[in-house]
């Protein structure tokens, strides 16, 4: 989730609106000091935490690109004269305080986790252009991308082949479920302090909240918490007495704790999950990879141009590709190793593929140094649905950032959509995390923007991170050409769960089946169509969509959702590629004439 944004500001460093003399005052401080060492006056204006989640809606995007651009540009040129790694870490550290971006702490912790990346970058490529950083790091800031960042893939030519419909009377079904985001916290603290001013709260080492502020619950937060082991062991319990025939896991099992992660650290958390999940499920699991999974979070360099081991992720393929073949039932190591994606056929007729899709993630900042299709996946997934096609298979993707989102680079979006409209009859399902919301994308055929073609279906959280209750899905699927027919979402209350003695179990519940809820058929894009349609009409669809987006969560909702949030939404649903408006722009027209 967005919260490891602020990572990247340690870099860019941001803006802010206020006056543009304040603005230029601090901008050209900052690069003197970055120049001569010379710690400028104490700047007037602070920009608290502008990384986390949905800041930077409050600031001037101008103003941002600008002042990324101007201390990028100082750094890497003190960096070509000799500035040493020591001299980098202390005057980002600096900015990263002087702006009260995060304490001193998660400052420090982060900008060292990441500073011997942006070394590599600046040594190894020395005339990189601001744009490099500014324009993909910041890209939902809207800054300039320059050059770069324009490439293509070849697509089999050829329309989308022609396959059997989904059968009225068909009722031949199976079960799937998907966990995601569970963002297990080894450090979780019962009566911490809720209200910490850190990325991450109810941690061990931030202490007992005092009489006056709020505490930490016992079976996880609302506040920027994350998962103690046994809300973990809770669900997948729960989630055993219902019937599946598969598990998707959509990523994200490492804490929010992003400052001080380590190899060691991630490895015997990631390994516990997995481990557990092979012991508590009888069925097949199909993992992908998060963005938190990586050390430090967000990064993945291709080992192709890396000169330096100990940046590589190669101990995080490794450790799935012991994992993931066990969990999957299928030997799935060569692409595993190659970039974290893999193909898998379950059963005659349907395969699952599992794509990385942290690669296309803007906080993965090896973008900077080298986007074009990394790890030559985006190549890899259109082969692999060709062969697909030809075997007249139905396929279902998992892929932990959602495209349509502006931390999901712009071309690498663009290119998996030109993919997904080829092969729009061949996929059948898409999956998503990330977000931990409960929620949904509907791809249109950009040659007929009318046409639904595709849904990617978000699993939401298992993780509060924040303000949500805990969720799973359990989807049920056509047996025979694998289409979506329904899902329901289970939760349970957590301000009751939290109220109650801890030896009780929390009371889960199905929240709403998604054909109930919405009253269409099933959940093929044709008729997810539809409920855009109904929700730019009937505006109460909006607001169940809201609630059901923090799972009833108290916190989530108590503001409820006003005009512009439910056009947010609408706009929302409509997006699957980052960008492209049409689809939003229509259907938030259409909300005007509605009620
Ligand atoms: C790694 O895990 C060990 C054991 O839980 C813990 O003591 C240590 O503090 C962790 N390291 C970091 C950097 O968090
Ligand atoms: C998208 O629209 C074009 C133009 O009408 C059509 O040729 C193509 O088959 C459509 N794609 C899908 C997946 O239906
Ligand atoms: C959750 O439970 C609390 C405590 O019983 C209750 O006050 C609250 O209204 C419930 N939330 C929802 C959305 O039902
Ligand atoms: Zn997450
Ligand atoms: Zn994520």
């Amino acid at each position: 989730m967005v919260s490891s944004r602020f990572l990247l500001c340690l870099l860019p460093l941001v803006g802010v609106v206020i006056a543009t003399a304040d603005f230029e005052l601090a901008k050209d401080g900052f690069v003197h000091y970055i120049k001569t060492g010379e710690k400028p006056p104490p700047v007037s204006y602070k920009i608290p935490h502008v990384f986390r989640e949905d800041m930077e809606k409050a600031y001037d995007n101008d103003e941002i690109c600008t002042l990324c651009a101007a201390v990028f540009t100082a750094v890497v040129d003190e960096r070509l004269h000799g500035m040493t790694k020591e001299q980098l870490v202390e005057t980002v550290q600096y900015i990263c305080l002087a702006l009260e971006i995060e304490n001193e702490r998660v400052c420090h912790g982060a900008i060292s986790l990441n500073a011997d990346i942006l070394i590599y970058i600046v040594d190894n490529y020395p005339d990189i252009k601001p744009e490099r950083l500014c324009g993909s790091v910041l890209q939902s800031f809207g800054c300039p991308t320059g050059d770069g960042f324009e490439w293509t893939i070849d697509i089999a030519t050829g329309n989308a082949a022609e396959r059997p419909e989904l059968n009225d009377d068909s009722t031949g079904s199976f079960n799937i479920l998907q966990l995601s985001d569970i963002h297990y916290d080894p450090y979780y603290k019962v009566n911490g302090v809720a209200d910490c001013g850190e990325p991450i709260c109810c941690q061990e080492d931030q202490g007992e909240a005092t009489a006056e502020q709020a505490a930490c619950g016992y079976w996880t937060d609302y506040a920027m918490a994350d998962a103690p082991w046994y809300l973990v062991e809770e669900t997948v319990r729960q989630t055993n007495t219902q019937d599946f025939d598969y598990v998707y896991y959509t990523g994200d099992i490492i804490s929010h704790r992003v400052w001080q992660t380590t190899v060691e650290n991630n490895t015997e958390t990631i390994a516990k999950l997995y481990t557990f999940f092979k012991e508590s499920y009888d069925v097949p699991v199909f993992p992908i990879f998060g963005n938190h999974e990586p050390h430090p979070l967000n990064v993945w360099p291709d080992d192709e141009q890396l000169q330096d081991e100990s940046l590589s992720v190669k101990w995080l393929f490794k450790l799935a590709a012991e994992q993931w073949s066990d969990l999957i039932g299928q030997d799935v190591t060569e692409t595993v190793l190659k970039g974290g994606y893999y193909s898998a056929s379950p059963r005659p007729g349907f395969r699952v593929i599992g794509v990385n899709g942290n690669l296309c993630y803007t906080d993965n900042w090896w973008l900077i140094y080298d986007d074009v299709d990394p790890f030559q996946q985006l190549q890899w997934l259109a082969d692999t649905l060709k062969l697909a096609e030809e075997a007249k298979e139905s396929v279902h993707i998992l892929t932990h950032v959602p495209t349509g989102s502006g931390s999901c680079l712009s071309v690498w979006s663009r290119e998996y959509r030109r993919i997904i409209e080829r092969f729009a009859t061949t996929i059948t399902g898409q999956f998503n995390g990330h977000t931990h919301r409960d929620e949904f994308h509907v791809y249109y055929n950009s040659s007929a923007p009318t046409q639904a073609i595709g849904v990617a279906y978000n699993g939401a959280s298992v993780t509060p991170y924040s303000n949500s209750n805990p969720s799973y899905k359990i989807y049920s699927i056509d047996d025979t050409v694998f289409t979506l027919l329904d899902y329901e979402e289970w939760t349970f209350n957590l301000t009751l769960a939290n109220s109650r003695p801890t030896t009780e179990t929390p009371e889960w519940f199905k929240l709403y089946s998604f054909v109930e809820a919405y009253g269409v058929n099933n959940l093929q894009a044709s008729e997810v169509d539809k409920v855009l349609y109904k929700m730019a009409e009937d505006h109460s669809l909006l607001d169940d969509y809201f609630r059901f987006k923090f799972r009833d969560g108290d916190a989530g909702i108590q503001g409820g959702c006003d005009e512009a949030c439910q056009r947010e939404i609408l706009c929302d649903v409509a997006k699957a590629q980052f960008g492209d408006y049409t689809q939003c722009n229509y259907f938030t027209e259409l909300y005007g004439e509605g009620k």
